[in-house]
């Protein structure tokens, strides 16, 4: 595939950086995951926002405007789609920068590192619902930093506890804090339902706001679905009649099974339905 690194256009396999560049050598940049369906990118404005306030946060001077992040994912969108067919996440990546020392302080007149590339990604589930395999989870101690709330390229702490769960044979693994409230999961968020209302914690320092995640409360209200931002405790969470993960690659994934535990009758909810029909008219 094509990718786009430093103002280049280049074949993914092509695109190389300095071993000196901050974002190899502490992870020191932000990221998005940004899905598109037949080139119709989502979210795509919520999306910069996160990102701008992420760079803000780490004090990396954002290297384009909404417009030039556009054309860029728009030129990766058209120039692999024969390659990657119609649905397709997009990569976006800013890293500090390369510094020739190595210094956990950053020089401040760094030239950031941008990279992007497309790849594949499942399609649409609002397409086939019948078809859609619950996913398995575990359920585990959140082990990760303090600012979960930064899209940051620092995953090690999600990676250690997405490797786990996949080790004991479950797709994701969702988190909770030392006071057993639920933060999201690896890769995700979570959603619970409880006699028909739907529930996600609230958005602070612990967790993504994901753009998927803020979707699918709008589409909900729009539906007329009662939707709740609450803290969400482990054992809450074990007697939900229904539990979701949402994300931008996953959409909105029924979970049938949490930590060996079956949710509800062990098959995808009718909440669960709904939603992903009231999300598929919102979406774009
Ligand atoms: N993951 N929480 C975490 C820790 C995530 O990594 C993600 C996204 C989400 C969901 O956010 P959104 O709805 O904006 O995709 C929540 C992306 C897809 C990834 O790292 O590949």
């Amino acid at each position: 595939t094509l990718a786009f690194l430093n103002n280049q256009y280049l074949p993914l396999s092509e695109a190389k950086i300095s071993p000196m560049d901050r974002g190899f050598l502490f992870g020191d940049g932000i990221y998005e995951v940004i899905p598109s369906f037949d080139g119709r990118i989502v979210g795509f404005s919520a999306h910069m926002q996160r990102m701008e306030n992420g760079l803000r946060a780490l004090e990396i001077d954002n290297p384009y405007d909404r417009d030039g992040w556009k054309s860029i994912m728009q030129a990766l969108l058209e120039r692999n789609n024969q390659e990657l067919g119609d649905s397709v996440g997009v990569y976006l990546h800013i890293s500090r920068g390369m510094q020739l020392t190595r210094s956990h302080g950053y020089s401040e007149d760094l030239t950031p590192t941008v990279f992007a590339f497309a790849f594949k990604i499942p399609p649409s589930h609002s397409s086939q619902p019948e078809k859609v395999q619950g996913l398995s989870v575990s359920l585990a101690k959140d082990l990760r930093w303090q600012r979960c709330h930064i899209k940051s390229t620092s995953l090690l702490g999600n990676v250690l506890h997405f490797q786990e769960a996949k080790r004991g044979g479950k797709h994701e693994s969702i988190l909770f804090n030392s006071q057993k409230e639920i933060t999201e999961a690896t890769t995700s968020n979570v959603f619970i339902v409880e006699q028909g209302i739907v529930r996600t914690p609230p958005l602070d320092n612990q967790l993504l706001p994901g753009i998927t995640r803020k979707l699918v409360i709008e589409s909900l209200i729009n539906e007329n679905i009662q939707v709740e931002e609450v803290v969400i405790t482990a054992e809450r969470l074990l007697n939900a009649d229904e539990v979701w993960l949402t994300s931008s690659s996953k959409e909105i994934a029924p979970v049938i099974s949490v930590d060996g535990n079956q949710v509800g009758n062990g098959e995808p909810g009718p909440v669960w339905r709904k939603a992903l029909l009231a999300y598929d008219l919102y979406k774009f």
